[in-house]
């Protein structure tokens, strides 16, 4: 196993400098790891009167030189592709203005977030062009790195390629008091880890085949916060990186290419209860992960953050020449209590759902979504087992709104070390059935309802998705 590591390693360090060397035309690759990494920006907010934070996220077009020579369209929140990082603490109240200034209907879902289904932006509230939408809802759970991005019906997959994603993060009182790296950008570092593919003038090249769309799209450029293999300098000490896998279908084993252990500290939701020691991570499309990473010993070199399953490395880090400074890691995050006085037994309903994928079709439970028709009923505040079966070869990332839930059995069996803390996007292998322990206790009408789907997001727009109220019995 850990000869497999090295050896795939050893290739990542080999073509990291070479990678995207060769192409023709003007248009061409920016010197490997020679553009510094973005930082999103915090999103600014406004303070009402009775405390409310007040957001405005503008949906527009814009134009990036992700390739020398060249701009590609894009979309943007509030800038030109990807849009600020909204950090926020338990308990704050929000007020988001979502202004849709692109030629097309859209609109924002909070991904992970726990509100009520008229709350979240769905399918059924689309934002048509030159409109605006405000919700308000408080912050009612735990701190982790969440996400938001559109949810247009059918056109998931298309905004999110072209730009429309950021970062939602929430503190709480665990957050705040862990002696955890905590400056944001600086040695607390957001990394959005997406896939493209461009055209020789530089444009995306979205879906163009039916192999697309069976398997989703997939590019060979990867970019890092909207930045084809950047570089980061950083201090030789303990940093932490939020990463979250905003790609559309592809997935990421991550390693450092100096096979160096770190640690997992935080899945979708929550944190784990205890850092776990790991040497890669395998993020799915949707799922987020934090990590600590020990650069104290490494002062004056380079390592880089690579995807062990494509044999590429994503970012280079480079470790100032600086004193280095020690970490004592804590022993302890939190304590997850959820879920933890419901035996197996005592879950009042097991729901099932199987993935199903034929010749150029798919669904759930043998039905594709329609927007028209609520598959589930739910009981406000009911605990359930939903029991997720993959009926073919290729794994599906399942997501679940309006929840956070707990991974409790694959196969019957264990699971991953690293799936205890709470999640809301969970990989479903091939043939796999996994329980999943869920309380729903966010009301949604059927003007409204939830969504589960398959995070694979031409899947999603294929079908792969259903939707559910949740009211009181
Ligand atoms: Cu991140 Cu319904 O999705
Ligand atoms: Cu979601
Ligand atoms: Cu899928």
């Amino acid at each position: 196993m850990k000869r497999r590591i090295f050896v795939k390693l050893g290739i990542l360090s080999s073509i990291s400098t070479s990678l995207y060397a060769k192409e023709k035309n003007s248009v061409r690759f920016y010197k490997t790891f020679s553009q510094a990494l973005l930082i999103p920006p915090l999103a600014q907010y406004n303070v009402l009167k009775d405390g409310t934070k007040e957001f405005n996220l503008n949906l527009q077009e814009g134009e990036v030189s992700f390739l020398q020579g060249a701009k590609t369209k894009t979309y943007g929140i509030n800038g030109n592709f990807l849009g600020p990082t909204i950090k926020v603490e338990k308990n704050d109240t929000l007020k988001i203005n979502v202004k849709n200034s692109l030629k097309e209907e859209s609109v924002i879902h909070w991904h992970g977030l726990h509100l009520e289904g008229h709350n979240d932006g769905g399918p059924n509230r689309s934002i048509k062009k030159n409109t605006s939408w405000s919700t308000t809802f408080k912050i009612q759970q735990r701190a982790a790195t969440y996400w938001y991005h559109p949810h247009t019906h059918e056109k998931t997959g298309a905004q999110t390629y072209k730009g429309l994603a950021g970062l939602f993060i929430i503190e709480d009182e665990d957050s705040k008091k862990a002696n955890l790296p905590k400056e944001y950008g600086i040695d607390d570092i957001p990394l959005i880890i997406q896939d493209r593919r461009f055209d020789k003038n530089a444009n995306f090249v979205y879906k163009y085949s039916m192999h697309d769309e069976m398997m989703g799209v997939k590019g060979k450029v990867f970019l890092v916060n909207g930045v084809n293999a950047p570089y980061v300098d950083v201090s030789p000490k303990t940093i932490r990186l939020r990463i979250l896998n905003g790609s559309n279908a592809r997935f990421y084993s991550l390693v450092f290419s100096n096979i160096q252990d770190f640690y997992q500290i935080a899945g979708d939701a929550s944190f784990l209860e205890k850092p776990l020691k790991i040497k890669k991570l395998l993020l799915a499309p949707g799922e987020r992960a934090e990590i600590l990473v020990d650069l104290s010993t490494l002062k004056n070199t380079s390592i880089y953050l690579g995807d062990s399953l494509s044999n590429k490395a994503l970012i280079k880090i480079n470790i100032k020449n600086e004193n280095k400074q020690n970490f004592i890691l804590p022993s302890r995050l939190t304590t997850i209590h959820e879920y933890s006085n419901i035996r197996k037994e005592k879950a009042l309903r097991i729901r099932n759902f199987s993935l199903d994928m034929r010749m150029m079709w798919m669904g759930i439970n043998g039905k594709q979504m329609d927007m028209s028709y609520i598959n589930e009923k739910i009981i406000l505040g009911e605990t359930e087992i939903w029991r997720i079966k993959n009926n073919n070869e290729m794994p599906h990332p399942f997501h679940i709104h309006g929840c956070s839930f707990k991974v409790l059995s694959r196969n019957n069996k264990g699971i991953f070390p690293n799936e205890t803390a709470l999640k809301d996007t969970v990989v479903v292998y091939g043939e796999e059935t996994l329980d999943l322990l869920v309380q729903f206790n966010y009301k949604a009408s059927k003007e409204y309802p939830f969504m589960y789907h398959c995070h694979i997001l031409e899947h999603e727009d294929a079908g792969m998705m259903g939707q559910f109220t949740v009211e009181e019995a």
